[in-house]
């Protein structure tokens, strides 16, 4: 009884060790790692509209205007909101060389610190949506389907690689697009996509179709144990601390067991003598 208790405790050990390995925080957009000045709490929202606004002086006002009212070059950004401008920047699509009315995706060009001053100066100029809470696994699979293939399909493709649309513009492919960026894209619209407002496609419906997209940008799942997705390396991790670790500790147990029987045999004698 003691042992079975003794191997539940090693393995409920074990699995706060696992708990405690950083692998569900893969996906998690916890704060950026920025300069000692941007620990939580001591930036203000002003300073960081404020020191934004430094960089769009520098990098954005050429095409987008004084604060933001647009030119001939450039789309005003007085509607985009925070999920705009977090779209525009995190697909690498802004900052741009020369104007263009399809700006091509591009590795992102700013750290995670600029673009959030950016995205809170872009969000001051006027009244635009949030950046939305996209939570992939409260998504509904089969529903987020029907609404992909109702909403998205007719310009994405029912596989979500694309298509051409009129004008020489085209939808491109979801295929590698991260699960926010989706979210951003339904609330803000970007270029001839249609905005999905809340009052069109409310969070739940917004969760259904990003796991949807998610879903076909990985269709093949190779079975086994789901541990948040993380790549072989770190399942790999916890298979060995699991299975192997587990064993060797029950193994110890038990050899200590017989270890100590077999010292109380020989010390017997001694014992019962005394
Ligand atoms: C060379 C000119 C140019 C520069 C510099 C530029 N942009 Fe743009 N921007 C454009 C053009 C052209 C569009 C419209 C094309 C598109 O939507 O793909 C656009 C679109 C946008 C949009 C979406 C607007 C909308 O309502 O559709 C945002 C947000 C944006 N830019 C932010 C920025 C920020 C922030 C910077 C600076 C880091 C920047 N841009 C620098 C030309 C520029
Ligand atoms: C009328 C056609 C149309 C419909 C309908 C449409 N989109 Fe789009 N979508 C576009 C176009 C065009 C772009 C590219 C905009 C640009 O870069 O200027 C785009 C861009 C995107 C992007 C950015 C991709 C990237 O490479 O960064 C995502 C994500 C996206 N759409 C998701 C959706 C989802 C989800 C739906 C359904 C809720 C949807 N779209 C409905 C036309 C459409």
């Amino acid at each position: 009884m003691s042992r079975l208790l003794a191997i539940a405790g090693c393995l409920t050990l074990a699995a706060a060790l696992v708990g405690a390995t950083p692998l569900a925080t893969a996906q998690d957009d916890s704060p950026a790692e920025s300069g000692p000045e941007d620990v939580e709490g001591e930036v203000s929202e002003e300073d960081l509209v404020e020191s934004g606004r430094e960089l769009y002086l520098t990098s954005c006002i050429s095409c987008h205007g004084i604060e933001g009212v647009g030119s001939n070059r450039a789309p005003a950004l007085t509607s985009d909101g925070s999920a705009g401008a977090d779209f525009m920047l995190r697909t690498g699509r802004m900052p741009l060389a020369d104007p263009t009315n399809q700006a091509p995706s591009k590795p992102q060009a700013y750290s995670d610190d600029e673009i959030k001053r950016l995205v809170a100066y872009v969000a001051s100029l006027g009244d635009g949506p949030d950046i939305p809470d996209v939570d992939v696994a409260a998504g509904d699979l089969a529903r987020g389907g029907e609404l992909y293939r109702a909403n998205c399909a007719a310009c994405h493709n029912a596989s979500a690689v694309g298509g051409a649309l009129s004008y020489g513009d085209h939808a491109p492919s979801l295929l590698s697009v991260e699960p926010l960026q989706i979210g951003e894209a339904m609330r803000f619209g970007p270029g001839e996509m249609p905005v999905f407002g809340e009052d069109i496609l409310d969070d739940q419906d917004l969760d259904d179709i990003v796991r949807y997209v998610v879903y076909l940008q990985a269709p093949d799942d190779p079975g086994g144990l789901s541990l948040g997705r993380v790549g072989p390396v770190p399942e790999g991790f916890v298979a060995w601390l699991f299975g192997l670790g587990g064993l060797v500790l029950v193994l110890r147990w038990i050899t200590m067991d017989q270890r100590r029987r077999r010292a109380g045999k020989a010390l017997g004698p001694d014992e019962g003598g005394a």
